[in-house]
């Protein structure tokens, strides 16, 4: 039981060190889609104060076993992170099923949650690699957006790609360099594939790889967030920079708490990552 509120406690202060100022965030508030007057930005982790969750301790102290105990607590991402010291990850990628989005209980109006893969973010927080798509839901109108961001810079959507609920979508980012990589997005129903390559960007560390649902930021503030429903990524490998390809199941587990609730429910598996709403 110490170990594992020793360990969340490290995680936490490793996270908390990583969140950019918020001068970085401040620049980074960019409108990113013109056509919707609606800017969106991913952003690094945001982990919650122990104190500020309503069971936090509860929830620590509910391990079985060394898995179970590395549940750290975030205000913006669910999911699954690995973590190393050095630079270690070159790529990511994951298949998942869109799902329909709805309006949590009792909400009402636009809201909005994302899945996507990415490095860094987590013990790494000054840039992340990362691409992804947005569920949206407002009433009955349902709607996806599919992205790439090199946080800080602002995220982009792809053209010439969209989505509805049941697609399967694989999406994958590759560190080619500390500044360069590439984002891509395939329709695995019809092998349509979006990339986009990004060169002279924010250094990564290369530390982390993830899958990740997240309550995402518009002009800074996050967005209300939708009930996803269920997220499982399958074929989730990530590849190190000798080659080696590693999958989630001994990865950090990370969920989201809104208003002192936890709303998410993560797991893995050898291949998979599977987040739920719970909330
Ligand atoms: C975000 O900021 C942009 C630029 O100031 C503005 O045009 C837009 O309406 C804002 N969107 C939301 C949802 O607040
Ligand atoms: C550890 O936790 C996982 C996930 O909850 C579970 O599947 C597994 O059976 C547990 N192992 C042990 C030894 O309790
Ligand atoms: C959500 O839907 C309502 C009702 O159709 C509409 O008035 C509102 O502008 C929509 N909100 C957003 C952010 O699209
Ligand atoms: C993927 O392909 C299916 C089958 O053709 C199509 O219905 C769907 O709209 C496509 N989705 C994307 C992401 O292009």
């Amino acid at each position: 039981m110490f170990a594992a509120t020793l360990l969340c406690q490290i995680l936490l202060a490793t996270a908390a060190l990583a969140i950019p100022t918020s001068r970085d965030r401040l620049s980074a508030r960019v409108a990113r889609r013109d056509a919707a007057s609606f800017t969106h930005q991913s952003q690094p982790n945001q982990p919650v104060e122990a104190a500020s969750v309503a069971e936090p301790v509860a929830e620590v102290n509910a391990v079985t076993n060394a898995t179970d105990a590395k549940v750290v607590h975030s205000t913006n991402w669910a999911g699954a992170v690995l973590s190393e010291k050095t630079a270690t990850y070159k790529t990511v990628t994951g298949t998942f099923v869109v799902p329909h989005p709805k309006e949590p209980s009792g909400g009402s109006g636009r809201h909005s949650s994302a899945a996507w893969v990415g490095i860094d973010g987590a013990s790494c927080g000054h840039a992340i690699l990362q691409t992804g798509v947005d569920f949206n839901v407002n009433g009955s109108s349902v709607s996806y957006n599919a992205w790439y961001e090199w946080f800080p810079a602002p995220a982009h959507d792809f053209t010439g790609i969209s989505f509805k609920a049941g697609d399967h979508v694989t999406v994958a980012v590759t560190a080619t360099s500390k500044t360069s990589g590439k984002a891509t997005i395939t329709n695995k129903s019809t092998g349509k594939t979006v990339s986009h390559t990004f060169t002279g960007q924010k250094a990564l560390c290369e530390e982390n790889a993830e899958w990740i649902v997240e309550d995402f930021s518009v002009n800074g503030s996050l967005v209300p967030f939708a009930n996803f429903g269920k997220v499982e990524f399958t074929d989730a490998t990530a590849t190190t920079l000798k080659g080696k390809a590693v999958g989630p199941a001994g990865a950090t587990l990370w969920d989201l708490v809104k208003s002192g609730k936890v709303v998410t429910k993560s797991s893995t598996g050898n291949r998979e990552v599977t987040i739920s709403y719970v909330g």
